[in-house]
């Protein structure tokens, strides 16, 4: 179904040159719950007053501590997933999982792990780094305490060197507390993004410090280079720093040097350069080119530090009247909002997910995403430099707190050379701040856009307002972004003719995969035209803000269904029904309606499928999507007539019901150029098992997706199947999570089954770092129901070069 998304190792990974050295630290390490309210549950950890009394005290992070019977696991993990459903309306957001305050015993994890320091790193910089974990951590190294980090989403990292037993074994302990919240939706628990060892010389270049800033000028484009250097040594340092510019196939098409400078013993100095990028090529949506840029280091003659940066050219402009440019061209921002969760794996996405969410997206032509409501992982910000996805970037917390503004910082500074990124956002729907404490609001807003002009004088910075834009947060900001309310935005525009403005949340639009009834009863919402009360239908709101000069676009709420908020009901739902495509990827038909009108292809799509046994007689909406000219439905091979399709719209016929088959042709000046049909299947007798990628790479990380299907006797896709599947994986790879887009479905996400829920599943496995096969075969799970021929699929697992990791140490 999908088209391509990007071969790649992870940007971290790519970040490290010699000679830094960057090692992935996700595998083999043991996990145990721990306990909120009793510390005797929880490693005696606050059992008396004297935890951080004295230095060195801690034993769980010492040899001889006995975690034998903790589980082994590698990140990236989510325990929430892992858990049973609850009845408990208080944890609705959370998608009914057992975590937070009330919940203390599934609400704290503990990750240990031990590894070797070779006495070969004497001399060097040691820090451990977390791309993001859920959510307050306390880091212990060798029986110490060596920081803690109080948020969801930011990434965090602290200096072990002064902790570390050089050439000998250590011991890290992580204690993650997921009893606060950050947001109102489904938010995992624990380490769910990756850790990093990261080794380096003294004299080093500064965390996300460098940045390259292209200004064009016909065909070339001047780089402004700048860094900072570190001297965590002991001696000073006379330093000077280089620049390589390399082109996507690698050639040398820029340098840049400085003077030398000296860095005084625990100082940092700034460093910057020029370049001149000759006949550049542009990063557009269609055409990602990215450069890379390699800085280094130099002192006493020898290279002590370097990093890569991925870069890219482009302008990115914002018009009152015009709305948005991308590269002086016109463009319509198409976008959507996704939290980041998905199907079998809550919180915890391996990086090909990542860039196969995106590929879902990219295939029904959004060009653009929101990171709502947090600081994304860095493979989603690489897959859209890669592929050509736009991007809002938002932080979590808007306040310009030290918390609030340290979250800023570290999201402008980690991503502000991703040619993506489009706007930063500095928040969400702030109610206070926008009405009842507006003048504080506008203070903390100027403050927390100063700071982004500071760090990034290149990028527009918006948030996303519910409300009237005319006071609070607003005045700060320097785009207008609406949420919703689509009586707004002309008035708004009339009255400030020099603010750009766009849709930062649009739609909420719901339906259930493969529904056609809103029931109540049955939690389920129609497919056609189902909306919350504040939203807009796909083709309300974008012939708004497709239709008009000035508008730059908008993000829907949401590209894929999340778990949590499960609106429009509470329980036994346990996700959202706002997606386009569920929370598996499978489409909706929404979907359809955004291909139609944001792709560039010619689309024709008809719906509902035509298997609704016992309903004969009725009458039934059969509507189509399609950009063609026209198109014609015949029912059994009889025509009922002609329609022309309205601009940004659909057409619609009432069929009474019978068996057989709905054909939609889709006609172009004049003549039939497409056409989509609609059978009434023969029962499910047969599993089809369908992979994304048939080989992927031995690396102990990389996924297949697997779509599985209940077809009937001519292998047709039975679109109303709910048969029980079971799933047997073998060989050198291992199942990491089932789903099925059912939002109302409480089935284990960790067990190897699953029931199809209108005809599909989806299932993931994970490869080994062992090249060979993965063998998977489905049957049907228990005794009822018909018969299904099971189905076999091998994936070939094949060998390459892992990314450098932390050795493993087997245990006993
Ligand atoms: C918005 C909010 C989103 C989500 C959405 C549901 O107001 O920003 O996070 O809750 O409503 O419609």
């Amino acid at each position: 179904m999908l088209a391509g998304y990007p071969e790649a190792a992870s940007a971290e990974a790519l970040a490290a040159v010699a000679p830094r050295e960057h090692l992935l630290f996700d595998f083999d390490w043991k996990f145990t719950f721990g306990n909120l309210d009793d510390p005797a549950k929880d490693l005696g950890f606050g059992m008396g007053q004297g935890d951080f009394a004295k230095t060195g005290d801690f034993g769980f992070a010492k040899a001889g501590f006995d975690d034998s019977k903790w589980r082994e696991l590698n990140l990236p993990h989510d325990w929430a997933v892992e858990l049973p459903f609850i009845d408990d309306k208080e944890q609705l957001s959370h998608g009914f999982k057992p975590i937070g305050r009330r919940y203390p015993e599934s609400s704290v994890g503990w990750y240990r792990r031990e590894f070797d320091i070779p006495a070969s790193d004497k001399g060097r910089r040691i820090w451990v780094e977390f791309d993001g974990a859920f959510r307050d951590v306390i880091v212990f190294v060798n029986g110490c305490f060596v920081g803690r980090n109080n948020n969801g989403y930011a990434p965090f990292r602290f200096d072990l060197t002064d902790f570390l037993a050089i050439g000998a074994k250590n011991y890290i302990v992580a204690r993650v507390d997921a009893s606060f919240g950050d947001g109102w939706f489904y938010e995992g628990a624990g380490i769910y993004r990756h850790v990093w060892l990261t080794k380096m010389d003294p004299l080093h270049l500064g965390k996300w410090e460098s940045y390259v800033r292209s200004t064009l000028s016909g065909s070339s484009a001047a780089l402004a280079l700048g860094t900072v250097v570190k001297n965590d040594g002991t001696q000073v340092e006379n330093a000077r720093v280089t620049w390589r510019i390399l082109d996507a196939e690698g050639n040398q098409v820029a340098t840049a040097e400085t003077p030398a400078q000296s860095v005084p013993v625990d100082g940092e100095v700034e460093f910057t350069a020029e370049a001149k990028l000759p006949d550049v090529k542009l990063w557009s949506v269609d055409e990602p080119n990215l450069y890379t840029a390699i800085v280094k280091v130099e002192s006493g003659g020898t290279a002590r530090d370097a990093e890569r940066v991925k870069f890219g050219v482009r302008t990115a402009t914002f018009d009152a009247n015009k709305g948005f440019s991308l590269n002086g061209k016109s463009l319509k921002i198409q976008g959507t909002c996704n939290h980041q969760d998905h199907a079998g794996v809550g919180a915890a996405l391996p990086d090909r997910l990542q860039w196969f969410r995106l590929g879902v997206l990219r295939e029904m032509g959004c060009n653009a995403v929101r990171t709502s409501h947090n600081m994304p992982t860095p493979e989603w910000v690489e897959g859209c430099d890669r592929m050509g996805m736009m991007m809002m970037c938002e932080t979590r917390q808007m306040s310009s707190n030290p918390e609030g503004l340290a979250q800023l910082e570290v999201m402008v500074k980690r991503y502000r050379n991703s040619p993506s990124i489009i706007i930063w956002s500095i928040g969400n729907e702030e109610w206070q701040l926008q009405n009842a404490m507006a003048e504080e609001g506008e203070k903390i807003a100027f403050t927390m856009v100063r700071h982004c002009h500071e760090l990034d004088p290149t990028r527009v910075v918006s948030a996303a307002v519910n409300g009237n834009n005319k006071q609070g947060v607003s005045d700060a900001l320097d785009i207008i972004g609406f949420n919703y309310n689509l009586q707004l935005p002309d008035k708004f525009h009339a009255e400030h003719p020099t603010r750009a403005i766009f849709g930062s949340e649009t739609s909420s639009a719901i339906s259930t995969r493969g529904v056609y009834t809103t029931d109540p009863l049955r939690n389920t919402v129609n497919s056609y035209d189902g909306v919350v009360s504040w939203g807009e239908t796909p083709e309300e709101w974008w012939k708004f803000y497709g239709t008009r000069e000035w508008e730059a676009g908008g993000f829907a709420w949401t590209g894929f269904d999340y778990r949590g908020e499960p609106t429009p009901y509470g329980w036994p739902s346990i996700n959202s029904q706002f997606g386009i495509v569920d929370t598996c990827g499978f489409p909706k038909d929404y979907f359809y309606y955004y291909k139609a009108w944001w792709g560039r292809e010619p689309m024709l799509h008809v719906f509902p499928h035509w298997n609704f046994e016992g309903r004969e007689g009725d009458m039934i909406p059969v509507w189509v999507y399609s950009n063609l000219d026209e198109v014609e439905l015949l029912v059994n091979g009889k025509s009922l007539g002609r329609q022309k399709v309205p601009h940004l719209g659909h057409v619609e016929w009432k069929v009474r019901y019978e068996p057989g088959m709905i054909e939609a042709r889709g006609i172009h000046d004049g003549k039939t150029v497409m056409t989509k049909k609609r059978e009434t299947t023969g029962p499910t007798t047969a599993i089809r098992l369908t992979a994304d990628r048939a080989t992927i790479n031995a690396d102990g990380e990389d996924v297949a997706v697997i779509t599985v299907e209940a077809v009937d006797a001519q292998g047709r896709n039975v679109p109303n199947a709910g048969n029980a599947i079971a799933f047997h994986i073998a060989g050198d790879g291992r199942f990491l999570g089932v789903g099925n887009g059912d939002p109302n479905c409480q089935e284990s996400d960790k067990k190897p089954k699953r029931s199809l829920f209108n005809g599909y599943a989806q299932l993931i496995v994970q490869a080994s770092k062992r090249p060979g096969e993965i063998r998977i075969s489905a049957e049907k799970d228990g005794w009822d129901g018909p018969n299904l021929t099971p189905a076999k699929l091998t994936i070939t697992t094949k060998a390459v070069t892992p990314r450098p990791s932390v050795p493993v140490i087997r245990q006993g």
